[in-house]
């Protein structure tokens, strides 16, 4: 004989844990894959970013660059000795320098780029790895 509200107990907590799982996979997930600040649907959902585009330099990551960069980052003199107008620099600054990783830094670090700014949106910094994974051409 089992005792019946014993059962009824049993199965309302199943039910809790299981929830209780899921969501916390499925905030893990988007936490982890994505991170702040990916693509929304305007919806508060976080879309994953196309990691199969292929990248071009001067169509996608230039205007990027020109935007959030290059105030402090062209001209004869410009900051940390980094010229971020041509294919040369950035390339060099993806393969060997800090480029990609200044843009992960939280905003509170002194180091983070834009400095002063909005971090970059995630589906941005992940633009710049792909081109980097593709061999960073001059594209
Ligand atoms: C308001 C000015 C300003 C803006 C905007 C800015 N930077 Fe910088 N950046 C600096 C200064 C100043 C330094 C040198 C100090 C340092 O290394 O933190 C620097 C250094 C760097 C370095 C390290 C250079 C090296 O080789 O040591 C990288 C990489 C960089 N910036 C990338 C970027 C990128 C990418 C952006 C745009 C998303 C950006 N910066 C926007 C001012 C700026």
């Amino acid at each position: 004989m089992q005792n019946s509200s014993l059962v009824g107990f049993n199965q309302l907590l199943v039910v809790a844990v299981t929830s209780w799982l899921l969501l916390g996979c499925y905030y893990d997930r988007a936490d982890h894959l994505y991170g702040q600040g990916g693509t929304s649907d305007g919806g508060g959902v976080v879309l994953p970013c196309d990691t199969t585009l292929v990248v071009s330099f001067a169509g996608d990551l230039l205007p990027i660059l020109d935007t959030h960069c290059n105030n402090c980052h062209s001209a004869t003199a410009p900051d940390g000795g980094l010229d971020l107008t041509s294919h040369a620099g950035v390339s060099q600054s993806g393969n060997v320098g800090s480029l990609v990783s200044r843009l992960r830094l939280p905003m509170s670090d002194v180091g983070s780029m834009p400095r002063n700014g909005m971090p970059l949106p995630e589906c941005n910094i992940v633009l710049f790895e792909l081109w980097i994974a593709q061999g960073a051409p001059n594209n």
